[in-house]
């Protein structure tokens, strides 16, 4: 589990592109590690504003190579599911050469999470995790997606990694 809040990156303030791999940062060089070992991802995002937000966008612009070649799965969440959220990040994903499987899971504030014994009315309920039909099973194909291009494309193939600017 790798939570960005827990890194506390301040906005990106690397004076060299990403793609170029001279990180003159400490944080961008702890931050590189812990992505770098990763062999694959899903990411968890709500949707702010019709995207994702801003620092988990900031947390993918540090970086580069380490993103490539690997594969990942979107789940988003917000309001309504957060499908606009998982559109931008594939965008996004694209850019740094990470492969994202088709399936996705969208979970929706008001139908995927329980909000019994909460303060009726209070903007801070989280609520519990309820997921709706169909979410699990999602859920479930996404994980062996990911599992089978993971296999399909070795962790850190760098081949496909192409150059800037493509
Ligand atoms: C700044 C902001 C913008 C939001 N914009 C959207 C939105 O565009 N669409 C949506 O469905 N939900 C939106 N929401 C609701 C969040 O997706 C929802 O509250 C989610 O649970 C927030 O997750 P978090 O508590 O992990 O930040 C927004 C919330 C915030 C704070």
């Amino acid at each position: 589990m790798v939570d960005l809040a827990e890194h506390a990156l301040p906005l990106l303030d690397e004076p060299v592109p990403a793609m170029f791999g001279d990180y003159r940062q400490p944080h961008t060089r702890r931050w590189s590690a812990v992505v770098d070992a990763c062999d694959a991802f899903v990411f968890v995002t709500p949707e702010y504003n019709h995207s994702i937000p801003a620092a988990l966008k900031n947390g993918i612009d540090y970086l580069y190579a380490e993103w490539g070649g690997k594969v990942a799965g979107v789940l988003s969440y917000g309001m309504g599911g957060g499908g606009r959220a998982a559109d931008h990040l594939r965008v996004i994903l694209a850019e740094v050469r990470t492969a994202v499987v088709p399936t996705g899971v969208s979970l929706a504030v008001f139908a995927d999470f329980d909000f019994t014994g909460e303060e009726p009315g209070d903007p801070t309920a989280a609520g519990r995790l309820a997921p709706g039909a169909g979410r699990v099973e999602a859920l479930s194909t996404m994980l062996t997606e990911i599992v089978t291009w993971s296999r399909t494309l070795p962790p850190g193939d760098r081949a496909l990694v192409g150059s800037y600017g493509d």
